[in-house]
């Protein structure tokens, strides 16, 4: 018999995040038999609503992961029972303290166990976590705040936002999402690397020619114009996802699969990237394009943007890692929106094979015939490795092919979204998957000055149609290294 009670409080509930990831995510969580025994789910925001049109807002996010499941209705309405609204201020101590008066019903004297997740913009994260912390937190049990970007815009401000956050909560209290740490394919790169012996030993200057992180969407930013002009790709994408797969990728062995061992490891890898040049960045931003008789749209076309802005909707960097694992391989991240195609993607390619003895059979482009090792984040999760092989018959002609997982073939059930594992993380106090402070802080130190850079020279984007491959900047970008994009071929 559990003898606690877990609540979780959404405060703003209505958002955007809020409905297409949180509910929906704490519902999987409850199907699935996830959530503690005792728990309840408040809606807060400051529109007056009640607790029937909460959850009506909810059940329309709701969907069966199992849809053939029968009884999944009913465990919809069963959820929907422990999910309440509290309309309040987010600076009004009193609206809080009145929620706990709600929460403590709940609770019905149990072990009293709380997360506020802040799904609001962070200009107000302060005044909550006061107002919570003041009123709200438990008082014999644990209070856990989850917070996601943008923390900030630089340095400067990430910083100011962790003291401001820090006035009430100590780090351990703190749960700072990068939802690109919760997707499947990016928890296993670890169990990839460390678990194989065919990979780890070959993971490092020695072997490898060069890494690329590709992220791409082929939707832009239409109806987020507003937000995105502030931020930017780098700070949007970056600084952020593809540094953390990047950390995950290159760092040391940890002690441990202790959180703070790998967070120690995160780090120093972070701290060991030398600084950014201007020279080793290409950034772009889309125009307009009529394909097929539809007019798509230029990112200064949203009337939430300026139209003379200057703010990257793609961005290639080449970074490099000044340690003795990796000195001079080149690691090249490219991100953008309104590109051909919806991609996450790892890609390695390994050096050539020294003195190949078949390498007249592959004329000159030895760079496809090196082998190349793929982790497809999303979409259709795979994992395959390029290697050469004797096309069967009399003759001794070679080609390549793929040695493929492919997860939809491989492993039927359906995948959990990010969200889900990261809020049972919380729930569960396992804190791997969140980035700690000073993670969060080298970060920023890596791409700050960079960022200033760019916009104290006003550096024009590189315009590029919606729904092309992007600025051509970024293949002179790579061939300056003798590298070409895997995912052009
Ligand atoms: C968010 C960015 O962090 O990640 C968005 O702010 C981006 O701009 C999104 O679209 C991509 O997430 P996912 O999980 O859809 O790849």
């Amino acid at each position: 018999e559990e003898e606690y009670t877990v609540s979780i409080t959404v405060v703003g509930a209505s958002g955007d995040l809020a409905k297409k990831k949180i509910f929906p995510a704490l519902f999987a969580l409850y199907d699935e038999g996830s959530l503690p025994k005792h728990f309840t789910i408040f809606g807060y925001a400051r529109s007056k609503m009640t607790d029937a049109e909460l959850r009506n807002m909810v059940s329309k996010t709701l969907t069966c992961r199992l849809d053939k499941r029968e009884n999944c209705g009913e465990k919809m309405d069963q959820f929907l029972k422990r999910c309440f609204y509290h309309s309040g201020q987010y600076n009004s101590e009193q609206n809080f303290a009145d929620l706990d008066k709600k929460l403590k019903e709940h609770e019905g004297g149990k072990l009293s166990n709380r997360i506020f997740y802040l799904s609001i913009p962070p200009n107000i994260f302060i005044d909550v976590v006061k107002c919570a912390s003041k009123s709200a937190s438990s008082t014999n049990g644990w209070t856990r705040v989850i917070v996601e970007k943008p923390f900030g815009r630089d340095y400067e401000s990430s910083a100011a936002l962790t003291r401001g956050l820090k006035e009430y909560l100590v780090e351990d209290q703190i749960f700072r999402i990068d939802h690109y740490l919760g997707k499947e394919l990016v928890e296993n790169l670890s169990v990839l690397r460390f678990s194989n012996l065919v990979f780890e030993p070959l993971w490092s200057r020695q072997y490898i020619r060069n890494v690329q992180l590709i992220f791409s969407e082929e939707f832009g930013t239409e109806g987020r114009g507003g937000y995105f002009d502030n931020y930017g790709i780098i700070r949007d994408v970056m600084q952020n996802h593809l540094l953390q797969i990047l950390a995950l990728f290159a760092m040391e062995t940890p002690a441990s699969l202790d959180a703070e061992d790998i967070r120690n490891e995160k780090v120093k890898v972070i701290r060991s990237i030398k600084p950014l040049q201007l020279e080793n960045v290409v950034i772009g931003q889309y125009k307009s394009h009529k394909k097929r008789g539809i007019t798509y749209p230029a990112y200064t076309d949203d009337r939430t943007v300026p139209s003379d802005s200057l703010t990257p909707t793609f961005a290639a960097a080449a970074l490099f890692i000044d340690n003795a694992r990796w000195d001079g391989v080149p690691f090249l991240m490219k991100a953008g929106k309104a590109l051909h195609t919806r991609r996450a993607e790892i890609r390695v390619q390994f050096r050539h094979v020294p003195g190949n003895l078949y390498k007249r059979s592959f004329g000159t482009d030895l760079d496809r015939a090196t082998n190349e090792l793929v982790i497809r984040v999303q979409p259709d999760e795979a994992i395959y490795l390029r290697i050469n092989n004797k096309i069967p018959g009399l003759g001794m002609r070679l080609d390549h092919s793929d040695l493929n997982l492919h997860y939809a073939a491989r492993y039927p059930k359906e995948i959990p979204d990010a969200y889900e594992r990261l809020l049972l993380d919380a729930i569960e106090g396992e804190r791997r998957l969140f980035i700690r402070s000073d993670e969060l802080d080298s970060a920023w130190e890596l791409f700050t000055p960079l960022l200033k850079e760019l916009e104290e020279k006003k550096v024009a984007p590189e315009l590029y149609p919606y729904g092309s491959r992007g600025p051509v900047g970024a293949h002179y970008l790579a061939a300056k290294y003798n590298v070409r994009w895997g995912d052009t071929n």
